[in-house]
């Protein structure tokens, strides 16, 4: 009777949530996103099977028993759970502790799907203080969605099989797809977990084994429980069954480290395997906090929606994110595998040991993983000298996306899953990572190790918001005395997390009196938008001059501050040199914001530029000076005239951060003109790539050592956009490389392409090929054994100017037969999408099948909002603007999940428009000049 009652229910819930209505069921009302608060979990068993030998049939069951602690009285639990089938016949509730056990029981359960709640209405209230056992029994089919719990597969070419394995992707909100829980970061609990699989697999999970037998009816099949878990959030749960090779490393502190990858990879294993303990090391030391577990896993599965996952002792990786080939793959892709290595292990301690209280935080635990991972890729590989380039780059990506209106704040309120989602976003990483970096270089390096080893602690297995960090790092710098007694750091950073935006500072020299006036607004792109009144920020001030270059004190001199009402306080600063001398502002960069100057003292930046003494700026200044000024003039707030002139200097640059920061411009003009029939400055592009191309020789196979990083990446960057412009021999050069390989007798053992330029040469290749070219190069894709390979392979299918061929290739990444990944999918995408003929083919594919895309990437929705930034930052007419706007109003459906990209993307669109109508002009006549 209960059971069919709660079928109805379920199919009343069903209609309703169809109609877009969405209700509780009758006992009771609760129709909050959050779960309620009366109860809270303390200890999971979890027992599961999986069957992974039928591939008609892959599934999973088990049971979980949740040991729940009462906080107020109530007559119902609410716990997470999504297309599971619980079979509530089984289910039992009994109150646990004190003398004896007591039964209660449940009445009826319901649903509620638009929070994915499943609700159970108990007997008899359970009253606040006792401890009750739930025990719920589940199974659902093991899919290959790449969350929750789902199969990933490899061919083993050996045999010529398929491989099956399973493996967990929790975070953020997917934990209940694999069992019911309480499934927020906040409920730390502790888990037992069982795995039951047959006895071909390993099972790996967060803890050691506890032990392994035989199961009591299954032939082949076996129990294997593992040590029970500290207390953490449901996100970090992990398990896998695979028929992996691993490599172990020991760390001298006794810690086991293990990494995982399908047998014929094992030897690309070596470099993460040598790398992960120096880590553990290294963060054992900066956080002062020992790592609490006894092992580490870290696992290459080969479908994986992100690049790693941090889960607490079995962390997760891409294949190409973990795997290195010194054969096969780039430098650069080694420098890829420390840094994700590093960032995912940092999270042990920030995200795992302490976690934050709701997803509002997150870009604590990702901004602070990133920040911190690239002190440790430079503390272990000084000889890379990456954490200026990576720093850099984090600015870089956070100025543009943080112009736009249409961004939001660090810290942000979250009432949806789809929210925690895009969360994950260059805000959260870039930003995030920018602003902690600011206050590492203001506060010291005391002070921040104190405050940061204080809050840990503190938090130990608990959950923290970012006031509990600025609480230990304010009386860390009081103590040390690195921070002003009248400054604490909640009122600084608020400034920088709780609004949207940054800074511009105006600085306006008065050069009788050697003063300057320092003014401050939000920097907007969107020049429709008026910038007054859009917030106050609290800016730490280094500055240097032409007699000073001091550049390498970043402690701040002076600080602007804002009243309590977020009025900016004006600032004069004093004692600046002569008229004959420029002043920088922001030294290294060490803090977020776009600095303008008066027109007398851009002159004088620009004469030092364009003189034998332009190395007296610092490399990351001069970066600087680039950046800020092509964002002046493409909002037509500084003459394309100025900024021509400072990138002029360009010529005689031979260091990778003003190239990059010049590149990372010119590709936002470039997709604009690529795209339109008429000027295109190619003399000017030309002038301006090719004394570096040459100076650096081109594409060469010069075996680069690791001292000469820098130099190999300028030189591939370089290269990229000397072929893309057909500068010097590049597309020659390419293609003779490209030849060669093709006329191997066995081009998948022997390739003659330089590791560094594989890239370059495939793209411009296929670009300039025949369709043999093309089938020859997803031959190469479909025998190669190295993941960075592919990729590389797969983005360079992407440059063909051949329309059928590009209109295949978008069908087959579309198709799900499997052959390419559907985590791969969206950077196919982006490769069709940027080239030059893919434009129209990409937009019109997106506008005609977004129905059919979206249900492909269901329930990871929210992949699709890769798909539209290509797209947009290549559209610059009215009308091409107003029919995407038409196209992505009539796919609200499809796209619900990604409003905040949508917003970006009409905003994008929207602010090319403007610079087509009113910046373009100035912008081809000052070119001309140029020329
Ligand atoms: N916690 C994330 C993994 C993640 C990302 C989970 C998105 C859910 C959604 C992990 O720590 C992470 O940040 N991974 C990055 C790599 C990192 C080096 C920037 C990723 O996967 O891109
Ligand atoms: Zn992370």
């Amino acid at each position: 009777m209960f059971h069919n009652f709660n079928l109805a229910m379920k199919c009343v819930f069903l209609i309703l949530a169809a109609l877009g209505l969405s209700v509780a069921d009758e006992g009771s009302t609760y129709d909050h996103f959050r779960l309620p608060t009366a109860l809270r979990p303390r200890r999971y068993d979890v027992r599961l099977l999986t069957q992974l030998e039928n591939p008609d049939d892959f599934r999973f069951s088990g049971t979980v028993k949740i040991q729940i602690e009462v906080l107020q009285n109530t007559h119902n639990i609410t716990v997470h759970s999504k297309d599971l089938t619980i079979d509530d016949t089984e289910i039992t509730l009994s109150q646990i502790g004190g003398e004896s056990t007591t039964e209660n029981c449940i009445t009826s359960t319901a649903v509620n799907p638009t929070h994915d709640f499943y609700i159970l209405n108990t007997c008899k209230e359970l009253l606040a203080g006792q401890v009750y056992e739930l025990s719920l029994p589940f199974s659902a089919k093991l899919q290959d969605q790449l969350a929750g719990y789902y199969r990933s597969s490899y061919v083993d070419t050996v045999a010529n099989e398929t491989r099956w394995i399973s493996v967990t992707q929790f975070e953020p909100a997917s934990a209940r797809l694999a069992f019911p829980c309480f499934d927020e970061p906040g409920y730390k609990a502790s888990f037992a977990i069982t795995l039951g699989y047959h006895k071909k697999y390993t099972g790996l999970s967060n803890m050691p084994v506890k032990e392994t037998r035989p199961h009591e009816s299954i032939p082949d099949y076996v129990w294997t429980a593992f040590e029970e878990s500290l207390p953490m959030s449901t996100y970090l749960v992990a398990y896998s069954l695979n028929d992996f090779s691993h490599k172990p490393s020991t760390l001298p502190n006794g810690t086991l480290f293990r990494t995982w990858a399908r047998s014929n990879a094992i030897d690309q294993c070596d470099y993460a395997a040598e790398f992960g303990p120096k880590v553990l090391n290294y963060y054992e030391e900066l956080f002062g906090i020992k790592f609490p577990l006894s092992k580490v896993d870290q696992i290459a599965v080969p479908d994986f929606i992100a690049g790693a996952m941090e889960n607490w002792g079995l962390v997760t990786f891409a294949e190409n994110a973990l795997l290195y080939s010194p054969e096969y793959s780039a430098l650069e892709a080694k420098q890829v595998t420390a840094n994700i290595v590093a960032h995912e292990l940092a999270h042990q301690w920030f995200g795992n040991l302490v976690t934050m209280k709701w997803w509002t935080d997150l870009w604590l635990n990702e901004g602070f993983a990133t920040y911190v991972a690239s002190l440790c890729v430079e503390d272990i590989h000084p000889e890379w000298r990456t954490l200026q380039l990576v720093s850099m780059s984090n600015l870089l990506t956070m100025f543009r996306k943080d112009s736009l209106e249409s961004s939001h704040p660090i810290s942000r309120p979250i009432e949806m899953t789809s929210q925690i989602s895009e969360s994950f976003d260059e805000i959260s990483y870039q930003k995030g990572s920018s602003v902690i970096r600011m206050m590492h270089l203001f506060l010291g390096e005391e002070a921040f190790r104190t405050g940061l080893k204080s809050y840990l602690e503190k938090y130990t297995y608990k959950n923290a918001e970012q006031d509990n960090l600025w609480e230990s790092l304010t009386q860390a710098a009081h103590k040390i005395g690195s921070l002003p007694k009248d400054y604490d750091i909640k009122t600084i950073m608020d400034s920088w997390t709780l609004q949207t935006g940054y800074p511009v500072i105006y600085v306006t020299r008065d050069y009788t009196s050697r003063t300057a006036k320092l003014s401050q607004e939000r920097y907007l792109l969107n020049s429709d938008v008026s910038r007054a009144h859009k917030g106050c920020w609290w800016v730490p001030l280094s500055y240097t001059s032409q007699e000073e270059k001091d550049f390498n004190n970043t402690v701040p001199k002076e600080w602007m501050e804002c009243t309590e009402t977020g009025e900016s306080v004006p600032k004069t600063i004093e004692d600046l040199p002569g008229p004959d001398q420029w002043v920088i502002f922001n030294n290294q960069l060490s803090a977020p914001y776009k600095v303008n100057y008066d027109a007398q003292n851009w002159k004088l930046l620009i004469e030092t530029l364009n003189s034998e003494d332009y190395q007296s700026i610092h490399v990351v200044n001069r970066a600087q000076l680039i950046d800020d000024v092509l964002f002046f003039a493409w909002t037509g707030e500084q003459d394309y005239e100025i900024a021509l002139q400072v990138i002029s200097y360009l010529q005689r640059e031979r260091e990778l951060l003003p190239w990059k920061s010049a590149f990372d411009n010119l590709k936002f003009v470039n997709g604009i003109l690529q795209q339109s029939s008429v000027f295109h400055p190619q003399s000017f592009k030309r002038r301006l790539i090719t004394p570096i191309y040459e100076h650096l020789n081109g594409i060469n196979d010069t075996v680069a050592s690791e001292q000469q990083q820098e130099k190999t990446i300028l030189n591939a960057m370089v290269a990229d956009w000397a072929c893309l412009f057909e500068v010097s021999d590049c597309v020659a050069q390419a293609l003779n490389y490209y030849r060669s390989w093709r006329s191997e007798a066995n081009p998948d053992e022997v390739n003659p392409v330089p590791l560094g330029f594989r890239d370059v040469v495939y793209c411009t290749a296929i670009k300039h090929g025949s369709v043999e070219d093309w089938d020859f190069l997803w031959t190469r894709y479909q025998k190669a054994n190295v993941a960075t390979e592919k990729h590389i392979i797969l983005d360079s299918l992407g440059c063909s100017q051949e329309v059928w061929v590009q209109q295949r290739y978008l069908e087959r990444n579309f198709d799900g037969m499997g052959a390419i990944r559907k985590q791969d999918s969206t950077s196919v995408f982006q490769a069709i999408a940027t080239s030059e003929v893919g434009f129209l083919l990409a937009k019109k594919y997106l506008m005609d099948n977004v129905d059919s895309i979206s249900k492909f990437y269901h329930p990871q929705s929210e992949s699709m909002s890769e798909l539209l930034p290509p797209l947009c930052e290549q559209i610059f007419t009215r009308r091409d603007y107003d029919e995407f706007m038409n196209f992505l109003d009539s796919s609200k459906e499809q796209l619900k999940d990604i409003e905040q990209t949508i917003s970006q993307s009409l905003e994008t669109m929207l602010i090319n428009v403007q610079w087509m109508e009113r910046n373009y002009e100035r912008f081809t006549r000052a070119i001309k000049k140029h020329v």
